[in-house]
């Protein structure tokens, strides 16, 4: 199978994290080219990991290079994205599609006009951890899932002194960590028909106080909550709560869980590939469920890899543009329903994506080729 030569544009902390696992785990995906706007990063970039330096413009003019993966900071998707597409370039995003939702939906549109593959989440939900619980949730381990919990603290006054985007409209933590936990549930139990919510600001700024930051002494200011709560119906009938605080204590806590009519799931972290899955069942201790799934360790570009094969296969691909943009959607219905003080309706929906072949190990495939487990 032809490989698709692919670019990474946006050279930050992740785009290292991506093209190590690249390297090592998807043969499918030939990166040739590396951008950012940062010039110093990007031939950093591709000086290590062998890359063409390149403008995004002569990316685009490249006939070669089939698909970009926009690992650009959240206000750049949108744009990028749009231009790729238009260039007739399959697009990788990470998390989110875009910051509006009006955006995302547009994005959705032009790929579609340009027949191109738009793919974008967190791949963490194809990670063994989580498919490991759909397939748990979809034997009926639990049988009916009746509720659910998504509950994370974090101190982002700490990590966004070296990624300021977490303060911004876009970056804040309902869409920078609420969208693994959105995407977890989102590829289990299908859409949310009806978002409700409470939150608040508690600091107008932050100023950097990190030694050695590249932001050291800047004030920052807060666009959005930092302390969320809501409440989901997903259309099968389940019913989330949802918990955030981006300004709690360096120790986080999480909890994503499923309560159903014969049992009870608790996912590991969202934000890893392998986290352990417990259940419990009446009259028995809870214990973890073996993995039913591979991709248990560091996958990143898990989710370009398998749009990837999916292209080459003509088969829809599973980090699909509509859950995404319905993803991104609900983080927009909580901010509506905060501003309005009402229940926003939800108006995308989307397909629940299949699980991934199971039983492969390690990292998640034999040889010769990875696309066997992710057919
Ligand atoms: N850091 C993580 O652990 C992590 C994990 C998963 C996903 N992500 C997502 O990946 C993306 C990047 O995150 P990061 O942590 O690497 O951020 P980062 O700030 O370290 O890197 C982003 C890079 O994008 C570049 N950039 C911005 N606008 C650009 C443009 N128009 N054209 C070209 N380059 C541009 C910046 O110069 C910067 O080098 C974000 O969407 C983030 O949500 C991050």
């Amino acid at each position: 199978m032809k490989k698709m030569q692919t670019a990474i544009v946006g050279c930050g902390v992740i785009s290292e994290v991506y093209l190590e696992s690249i390297r090592e785990n998807f043969i499918m995906l030939e990166v040739v080219a590396c951008s950012d706007l940062d010039k110093d990063r990007m031939n950093s970039t591709a000086e290590k990991y062998g890359l063409r330096p390149a403008a995004l413009e002569q990316i685009l003019a490249d006939p070669e290079i089939e698909l970009v993966i926009n690992l650009t900071s959240p206000a750049a998707h949108y744009s990028l994205t749009r231009q790729a597409l238009e260039h007739g370039k399959h697009v990788y995003s990470e998390k989110m599609l875009a910051v509006e939702f009006e955006q995302a939906a547009e994005l959705c549109r032009i790929a579609d006009e340009y027949g191109v593959r738009l793919g974008c989440a967190p791949d963490t939900f194809l990670g063994g951890g989580i498919q490991s619980a759909k397939y748990a949730l979809e034997k009926g381990l639990i049988g009916k899932p009746l509720s659910g919990v998504i509950s994370l603290s974090r101190d982002y006054r700490v990590y966004g002194e070296n990624l300021p985007h977490l303060y911004k409209h876009g970056g804040s933590v309902l869409f920078d960590m609420g969208c693994y936990y959105l995407t977890a549930f989102a590829s289990m139990l299908g859409p949310v028909k009806r978002v409700s919510a409470f939150g608040t600001r508690t600091e107008d700024s932050h100023k950097v106080r990190r030694i050695g930051s590249r932001f050291f002494g800047q004030e920052i200011t807060l666009d959005d909550c930092n302390v969320v709560t809501a409440i989901l119906e997903y259309s099968c009938g389940t019913l989330v709560t949802l918990h955030l605080n981006s300004s709690s204590i360096l120790n986080e806590t999480f909890h994503l869980e499923l309560y159903g009519d014969c049992g009870i799931l608790r996912l590991g972290d969202p934000n890893t590939f392998g986290g352990a899955v417990r259940i419990q069942k009446p009259h028995n201790d809870e214990m973890i469920i073996p993995f039913s799934h591979g991709f248990q360790e560091q996958s990143r570009g898990l989710g370009a890899a398998e749009m990837a094969w999916s292209i080459r296969a003509g088969r829809p691909h599973r980090a699909a543009k509509e859950m995404a943009c319905h993803v991104l959607e609900i983080v927009h219905g909580v901010l509506k329903s905060l501003d309005t003080q009402s229940v926003y309706l939800m108006t995308t929906t989307f397909e629940k994506p299949k699980l991934l072949p199971e039983g492969f190990i390690g990292k998640g495939f034999w040889e010769p080729e990875e696309e066997s487990a992710l057919i």
